[in-house]
Parts: C-alpha cells; sequence; structure tokens
C-alpha cells in the first residue's frame, strides 16, 4: 500500500510517500523559519500563503525522489488538526482536490498522532506497548501507547507546553525566533549552577506537568539584570535547559514506572534537545529501559509521520473515504483518536 503524506499545520510543508512494505520512500520539506524570523514569530496568513507556492513543487519532488507516479497511490493522508485553521486548509484542500483528479481515497490524520507513530520510521523501532512523551510547541503529554488507536492519557502539563515554554524563555532572553532550537544551543555555552529554577510539579505524585511558572522564574531573572550580557543569557539558559529537562526525566521516569513499561518514546520538536536525549539515555543506561527518539530529521513538524500515521491508520482498520468534502479541525485532543480513552 503506498501512502502520500501532507503536513501543512504550522510553518512547514512536508510530503511524504510511504510504503507499507517498503517504508518511507522520498520526503520533501521546505521551512517558513527565515520568512517568518523578520516577524518575530508566525504569522498564520503568510504560512498559509507560503504552503500554497510550496505544495506542488515538494510533491513533484517527492515523486521524482521515490521514481513513482501519483496514480501508483492507494491513499492521501494529510493533517486535519491540530493547528493554524488557514495552514491547514491548504493541505487539506489540496489533499482533497488531489484525490478528486486522480480518484484516489483521503484519509485525514491527527497530527500529533503522526508525532506520537515517528520513531517507527527509524531502522530500530520501539515496539507496543510503549510509555511516549510528546513534547511539541502546543503540547506535552506522556501516554501510554498499546497500539495505533489505543492510547491512555497518563498525565499532560496544566498550562504551558515545553515546546512553549522554550520559546517563550527564549524571548525573554532576547533571542529571535525560532527560540527553542537557539536557547538549547546557547545552554551548551553556559555554565551549570549559576542560576537555580524551580522544577514545577516535580514532586506532585501525578504525571501532570506546569511550565508557566517557569517561564515566569525567567522573567523575574531578566528583570534583575541592568544588561543582557552574553555570560548571564548563556548561564540563564542553561538553567532553564537544565529545570526542563529535569521535569520531563523525573515524570518519564514515573510514568515507567506506574505502568511497568521498559521502553520509552520521546516524539514532538523539543525531542530535538540534545541535554534532553543525553540526559535520558545515561538514565536509560542505570535503570536498564530503553529510550526511542525519531531521527532528528523527524522530530519536528514533516511529511514523513503524516505519511506513516496514515498508511498505519489503513492497515489497523480506519477507512480512507472518498475524496471531495473537506473540514478541519483547529483545537483536537489527540484522546478523540484513542479506542480505549481514559477520559
Ligand atoms: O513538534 P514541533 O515541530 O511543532 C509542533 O507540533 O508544535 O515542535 C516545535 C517546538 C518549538 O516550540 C521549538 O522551540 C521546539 O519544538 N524545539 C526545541 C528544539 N528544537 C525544536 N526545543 C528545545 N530544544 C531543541 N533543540
Ligand atoms: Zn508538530
Amino acid at each position: 500500500m503506498l501512502v502520500l503524506g501532507i503536513e501543512s499545520s504550522c510553518d512547514e510543508t512536508g510530503i511524504a510517500l510511504y510504503d507499507s512494505a517498503a517504508g518511507l520512500l522520498s520526503h520533501a520539506l521546505h521551512s517558513q523559519v527565515a520568512m517568518h524570523a523578520e516577524y518575530g514569530g508566525v504569522v498564520p496568513e503568510l504560512a498559509s500563503r507560503d504552503h500554497i507556492r510550496r505544495v506542488v513543487p515538494l510533491l513533484r519532488e517527492t515523486f521524482e525522489r521515490a521514481g513513482r507516479q501519483l496514480d501508483d497511490v492507494d491513499a492521501i493522508a494529510y493533517t486535519r488538526g491540530p493547528g493554524l485553521s488557514g495552514a491547514l486548509l491548504v493541505g487539506c484542500a489540496f489533499a482533497e482536490a488531489l484525490g478528486v483528479a486522480i480518484d484516489k481515497p483521503t484519509l485525514p490524520v491527527h497530527h500529533l498522532e503522526g508525532h506520537l507513530l515517528s520513531p517507527l520510521l527509524s531502522s530500530d523501532p520501539p515496539t507496543f506497548p510503549f510509555v511516549a512523551l510528546l513534547v511539541s510547541g502546543g503540547h506535552t503529554q506522556l501516554m501510554r501507547v498499546e497500539g495505533v488507536g489505543r492510547y491512555e492519557l497518563l498525565g499532560e502539563t496544566l498550562d504551558d507546553a515545553a515546546g512553549e515554554a522554550f520559546d517563550k524563555s527564549a524571548k525573554l532572553l532576547g533571542l529571535p525566533y525560532p527560540g527553542g532550537a537557539l536557547l538549547s544551543k546557547l545552554a551548551e555555552q553556559g555554565q551549570p549552577g549559576v542560576y537555580k529554577l524551580p522544577r514545577p510539579m516535580l514532586h506532585t505524585p501525578d504525571l501532570n506537568f506546569s511550565f508557566s511558572g517557569l517561564k515566569t522564574a525567567v522573567l523575574t531573572l531578566v528583570r534583575e539584570q541592568t544588561e543582557l550580557s552574553e555570560r548571564f543569557k548563556a548561564d540563564a539558559a542553561c538553567a532553564f535547559q537544565e529545570a526542563i529537562v529535569e521535569v520531563l526525566l523525573k515524570k518519564s521516569l514515573k510514568a515507567l514506572k506506574q505502568t511497568g513499561l521498559k521502553q520509552l518514546v520521546v516524539a514532538g520538536g523539543v525531542g530535538a534537545n540534545r541535554q534532553l536525549r543525553s540526559t535520558l539515555n545515561e538514565e536509560a543506561k542505570r535503570k536498564h529501559f530503553r529510550v526511542y527518539y525519531p531521527e532528528l530529521e523527524f522530530c519536528t513538524d514533516n511529511g514523513a509521520m503524516i505519511a506513516l500515521a496514515g498508511c498505519l491508520r489503513l492497515q489497523a482498520g480506519t477507512p480512507a473515504k472518498p475524496a471531495g468534502s473537506f473540514s478541519v479541525q483547529p483545537r483536537w485532543p489527540l484522546m478523540e483518536m484513542s479506542d480505549r480513552a481514559a477520559r
């Protein structure tokens, strides 16, 4: 089965071809980072317009690289939500129109399910069941994943997402968009222990998170300075990263203990964070569990995870629908995708 995947939920246009037997055949991505940088953040209307410009060239590139024709496709999977409504509408309208043109069915995919399943794209994938730590720009959740569509929410953030905390703290430190990745680079030059920031909800018995207080602590630290020197910024970035990584680590360990599982999957943009990875890897060795990440290029938004999620859904029996009618879902709780939801 050959599935075309289309991702356009935010500021990346991603297209991919995933084959149920051969795996990922090809993918192409365009990031709008340079365009939005001028404005200090994502401008939704510009994002939508850029998706329109990119989608056809990226599609051509993807098919050329795979040596396949449009007609080889069995189904078209696209991100239906959550995300920016205008950006989602571009991918959705394109997918549905293409489906009508080539007479192929479509399958709307949940963006977070794409992230959640993305480690299955790697050459050494995890096996079900596993605990998933989903850490993206808009979400921070711990989940027990038994299979495709079998998700149990173990805990989630009560306010800001981990990626959001990275981005907001980066802004407070005067770093340009996209802040999260830049903050983590800067943190590597900082000296640990110069500043101590709070670890919100570290010792609560549940598996929930809260990161807005951490962001406020960064703000307080910034306000105490007469000037934001490079030294200060690096040390503050280091303190921030240490705090957030410790919370993510401790809650993940708690989730593994609670479920009795031995596999942890880390997905979403913050999963690209080097300190998070090295800390989890060390702990995995010490505590005898395994930790899996998507390849770095599939940590942030991409078409491959949407093609994969679409293919796995179809294999699990979710029906594709005749192309032509469409709607997007800018807000869409992941648990709505679960057969055995713990709601
Ligand atoms: O998964 P993603 O690409 O988009 C969403 O679905 O939200 O995640 C984007 C988030 C942003 O908040 C970004 O700052 C964060 O991932 N991010 C990072 C790193 N790279 C991206 N955060 C920490 N360290 C990184 N290296
Ligand atoms: Zn994402």
